[in-house]
């Protein structure tokens, strides 16, 4: 085992690197983001490979939610471009599924109510719906809790009907914000290794931001770095910890390593955001 390895051995990039996979499934070139006079990032460019997960940390309010919002569509670039495959996007597409950081669940739908309707939006037929909720239903662990309301449900097991939602359109990409921080940790540790089980099942290109250190170096391939505003990428980590992943690579001294350094990486740069943003 590698135990010593030096810390030289750590890819260390200013750009995002190269996309783990066959081919990049996400292509983002030059982009910047203004809500007014606020410039909230500029120039990043980043690719994700068809089964990669590049995890995203960064200060807070650096933009990681903003960054996610374009790649969904759901906002418009000021500058630059992103590409999903072939498609260029400019609006919401059916590939692309998002999970929210608090959750996104209509409270007036049930669990089932709340998946199917994901599956509507995404042009599903009747009999195609019917088939795919309890599976993913199932695939989430919450099968005997198709009928309730989210207020009924833990937050744990609201996101689970969250990520049942994103998952049971198939997509090509995963767009996840902070998905497990408003649940307690217990909860946390344990959706992230369902996660990562799903994930395994069918690998998909994913975006998964997050604040928590140790959390970005277990799901990703690469862990990239954001600076604080005007935000963009400040350095990427490739991890080469292997998969499947599991408690067990917690306890690998090249987990340690890889998190030690992300974190020096991070207190750097969130000092420098703090003050600059109290400026
Ligand atoms: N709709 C909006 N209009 C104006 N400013 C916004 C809007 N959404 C976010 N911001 C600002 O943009 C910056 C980045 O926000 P966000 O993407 O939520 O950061 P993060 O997810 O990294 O915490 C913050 O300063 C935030 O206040
Ligand atoms: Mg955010």
């Amino acid at each position: 085992m590698n135990v010593a390895a030096p810390t030289t051995s750590i890819a260390r990039a200013k750009t995002a690197g190269r996309p783990v996979g066959a081919k990049a499934r996400i292509r983002v070139k030059g982009l910047g983001k203004r809500y007014g006079t606020l410039e909230v990032f500029r120039n990043i460019d980043l690719e994700v490979g068809d089964r990669e997960i590049v995890a995203i940390v960064g200060p807070s309010g650096c933009g990681k939610t903003t960054l996610l919002r374009c790649i969904d569509g759901l906002l418009p670039a000021s500058e630059g471009e992103i590409w999903v495959n072939d498609q260029r996007i400019t609006q919401p597409i059916a590939s692309v599924a998002m999970v929210f950081q608090h959750f996104g669940l209509f409270p007036w739908k049930t669990v089932y109510a709340n998946i199917a309707y994901g599956l509507k939006l995404a042009g599903a037929t009747t009999a195609e719906i019917a088939e795919r909720v309890p599976r993913f239903i199932a695939m989430v662990g919450l099968s005997g809790f198709e009928h309730a309301y989210p207020y009924q449900i833990s937050g744990g097991m609201q996101q689970r009907c969250g990520l049942a939602r994103a998952l049971a359109v198939e997509p090509n990409v995963l767009l996840m914000d902070e998905p497990f921080a408003a649940v307690d940790a217990q909860t946390r540790e344990i959706l992230q290794f369902e996660l990562l089980r799903i994930w395994e099942s069918r690998p998909t290109a994913m975006v998964f931001v997050t604040h928590s250190i140790e959390e970005a170096v277990l799901m990703g391939d690469r862990v990239v770095v954001l600076k604080g505003r005007p935000s963009g990428i400040h350095e990427t980590i490739t991890v080469d910890l292997p998969r499947p992943r599991s408690r067990g690579t917690l306890r690998e001294p090249r987990f340690a390593e890889l998190r030690e350094r992300v974190w020096g990486i991070l207190m750097s740069e969130a000092r420098a955001a703090e003050f600059h943003l109290e400026k």
